[in-house]
């Protein structure tokens, strides 16, 4: 990320929260980022450089996938979201945390998925970590892949990690991307091919 726009980045610590959603395919003409930032930074110039970033990073993201079919979150975040050490039900994840405090994960080595401990929290909320010191966190602007339990052959081995703390002081702006599977005309029942 140049100095330059990780400066400019500082004026998303001034804006109200936010997250915007949107469902693309990458592989029909046009096809882009903006409705995740239009009208969000007073900057022209961060703006088109996130977007320009985002679009390089989805087709990195689709280039491992095979097809073009995103869900994409951008999203202000001022308070902390998933505190416990956890894993996610998706295939694959793409995090890239624009400013603040990036995500903090484990090699799957230091994580204690111990039956006993998934019931006490529930499901795949709160593993544990065998030795702190493992704990890495990424840095602003780092691009983070993260395995999860539907990602084939992986069921009850997703990456564990957890969001680190936020707050109204310290935020951050987190970009994701998710795998969207196409939908077939016979599971959605309009008759039309997607
Ligand atoms: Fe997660």
């Amino acid at each position: 990320m140049p100095a330059s726009i990780k400066d400019s980045l500082q004026l998303v610590q001034s804006l109200s929260p936010f997250k915007r959603q949107i469902s693309l395919d990458m592989h029909e003409e046009g096809q882009g980022f903006s409705g995740l930032i239009d009208g969000v930074l007073d900057s022209l110039e961060v703006e088109q450089w996130l977007l320009q970033d985002m679009q390089e990073l989805a087709l990195d993201f689709c280039s491992l996938l095979g097809h073009g079919h995103l869900s994409a979150t951008l999203a202000l975040l001022d308070r902390t979201m998933c505190p416990r050490w956890h894993a996610d039900h998706v295939t694959m994840r793409l995090l890239c945390t624009y400013f603040g405090a990036g995500t903090e994960f484990v090699e799957n080595r230091y994580a204690d998925r111990r039956p006993l401990q998934r019931m006490l929290f529930q499901d795949t909320q709160g593993y544990g970590i065998r030795d702190e010191s493992a704990v890495q966190s990424a840095s602003p602007g780092d691009v983070l892949y993260l395995k999860g339990h539907a990602f084939p052959g992986n069921a009850g081995f997703g990456a564990v990690h957890r969001s680190p703390a936020a707050s109204v002081e310290a935020p951050r702006l987190v970009f994701t991307l998710d795998e969207a599977m196409p939908l077939s005309a016979e599971e959605c029942h309009c008759g039309k091919l997607h």
